[in-house]
This record gives structure tokens, sequence and C-alpha cells, in this order.
């Protein structure tokens, strides 16, 4: 069984714990801030338990449960065959995450980042190896979600490039090959594009937000609208990945605006703090927030 270290118990890493489980691999989970692996774990008990209950599971959700354990240190890394982090959107935090791990791991280990927009280049910059880094950028929620791109660095292999490939599939998912290391690679591209576009017309007063989030679902088919996806990603999280497009001088395509801002100011960080662009009621329903109450 080969094992994997995930990084940052968060909404990602808890879901790419889950599904690297549910995918017959030992999986340790490590997080800095006390208490995040333990609720993990019972959101995947959660998670688990719900598929099971729908026949969505191969094997019994206790013996995905029991493939994953908590990892108190990064010193787990030293026996793992993969090492996914999934750590705030900051770009020296990684760097510095993966320098410490070039300390602990075999030459063989291969370290993945999961960054929503920061250049794999940038993030091995430092690195004694370069060539065993890669971007692994799932898309949550994980365990329904069913795209990762696969970036290759400047400095990749292509035989760990080609290994990565085939982990995602080895996971159920559709690998999405991102050949060119370029800030936001893809997809965050066209979906950071459309939602900066999406805030200009509710900051400019001319929609609002349920009718934007509307139009995309009726006119064009997504399955949620801007607002509703920013809302599950969490605005923090979109906040830090629109400074770091700022950072790499690319802010064409980063959803930074003073209304986020505002909205991470008032403790409106989407769906995890039951109140983002809506407001998230126990039973499920949602209203929509009034956005010019911030303006
Ligand atoms: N939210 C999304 O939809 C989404 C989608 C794709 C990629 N991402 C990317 O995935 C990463 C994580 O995002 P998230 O939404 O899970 O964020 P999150 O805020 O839910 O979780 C981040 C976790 O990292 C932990 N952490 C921070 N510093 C750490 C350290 N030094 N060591 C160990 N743990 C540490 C935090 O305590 C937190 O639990 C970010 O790079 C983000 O851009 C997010």
């Amino acid at each position: 069984m080969e094992n994997i270290l995930v990084i940052g118990a968060g909404f990602m890493g808890t879901g790419i714990a889950q599904v690297a489980a549910q995918n017959g691999y030992r999986v340790y989970l490590q997080d800095s801030n006390a208490g995040a692996v333990d609720k993990a774990l019972a959101n995947i008990r959660w998670s688990t338990g719900k598929l099971e209950s729908k026949g969505h599971l191969k094997d019994p959700a206790q013996a995905v449960q029991e493939r994953i354990r908590a990892a108190k240190d990064l010193a787990v890394a030293s026996k793992c065959n993969w090492v996914i982090e999934a750590v705030y959107e900051d770009e020296k935090l990684k760097k510095d995450l993966f320098r410490e791990l070039e300390n602990i791991c075999p030459a063989e280990t291969i370290l993945a980042s999961n960054t929503s927009s920061i250049r794999i280049t940038r993030l091995a910059a430092d690195a004694q190896h370069p060539e065993r880094m890669v971007g692994l950028h799932f898309f949550g929620p994980v365990p329904l979600m069913l795209l990762v791109e696969v970036i290759k660095g400047e400095k990749t292999s292509a035989a760990v490039f080609q290994k990565s490939v085939d982990f995602i599939l080895s996971l159920n998912k559709y690998p999405v090959k991102v050949m060119q290391d370029i800030p936001g690679f893809i997809m965050n591209r066209i979906s950071g594009t459309a939602f900066r576009e999406a805030l200009n017309l509710v900051e400019e007063g001319i929609a609002t937000v349920q009718d934007v989030d509307t139009g995309m679902k009726y006119g064009y088919g997504w399955t949620l609208g801007p607002f509703e996806m920013a809302d599950y990603a969490g605005l923090d999280v979109y906040q830090r990945v629109g400074q770091a497009f700022k950072a790499m001088g690319v802010e064409s395509y980063a959803p930074t605006s003073t209304l986020i801002d505002k909205m991470v100011q008032a403790g409106r960080l989407g769906k995890k703090a039951g109140k983002g662009f809506y407001d998230y009621m126990p039973d499920g329903a949602k209203t929509p927030f009034d956005t010019t109450q911030l303006t």
C-alpha cells in the first residue's frame, strides 16, 4: 500500500485525504492548527457514511476511515511515496514547507502542491530537487468533483509528470495536463476572468448576485453560479488567490475586489461560515445577501 501525506486539513486537504483512502492509499493527515485534523476526520466519517449509504463506495466506509491517520508533524513524510500540500495560498508558506520536506523525504517521494494559482516553478525555485515537484490542482468538494489539473513545472521531470497523471487516474479522476506552468493554470484563468466580471457587474449595481448566478446556470448550464461557487470555495480562499495573482503580476485573472475584502472582514467567508454571498439556513435553504449593505 502506498503512503500519502496530506498537509493542511482544511476544505481541500480533507477531501484529498478521503479520496486517496477511498482508492486504497494509506493516508496521513497533518495540520498546524490544533483541532483541524479531528474536524477533518469527523467530516470524512460523515461523508464516507453518506457515500456508503448511497452505494457509492467500493469498500466499507469503516475500512476507508481506518486508512487515514492523524500525523502530529511532518516526520511521517520520511515513509511516504507522495506528499500533497493543501495549506493556505501563500507562496512563502508553501516554499518553506517544501524546503522542510526536502530534508525529510527520500529522493523518490513526489512533492505536490494543490495551489490554485502559483506557478510550480516559483514554488520549486529554491528546491534541491525541483524535478520531483508537480502541481496537482484538485477541485472542491474533492469527493464529488472529477477534475484535477496536473501541472508541469519548468523542471518537473517527464517521469514524475507521467506518474502524477497515472496517480490521478488511480483516484478515478480526470487529469487535465497543463504543459506550461502559467499562473492560474487553465481553469482558474477562465473562472477567475468570469468571476472578476461578475463582481464588476454587482459592484456597479448592474445586477444582483442572485441574477448573475441565475443567468449563468440557466443561460450557460453552469451547475453553480459564480457567487455560489465562491461561497463553496471560501471567500478568504478567493482573497488569498487574488493576492497571489497580484503578486505574480497577472491581476487581470484575479478575483480581487474591495467587495471581497469587505465580505471577508465581515466574517462572510461563504458556506463554511453559514454566510457569504448567501445566508445559509440549517435546513439547507439559502437567501441572497444584499451586498449594497457593505458598499
Ligand atoms: N477552496 C477551494 O475551492 C480550492 C480549490 C482548489 C485549490 N485550492 C487551494 O488549496 C489550498 C488549501 O485551500 P483550502 O480551501 O483547503 O483552505 P482552508 O483554509 O480550508 O485550509 C487550509 C488549511 O491549511 C492549514 N495550514 C496552514 N498553514 C499550515 C502549515 N504550515 N502546516 C500545516 N497546515 C497548515 C490551516 O490550518 C487550514 O486548516 C490553497 O492553496 C487553495 O488555493 C482551494
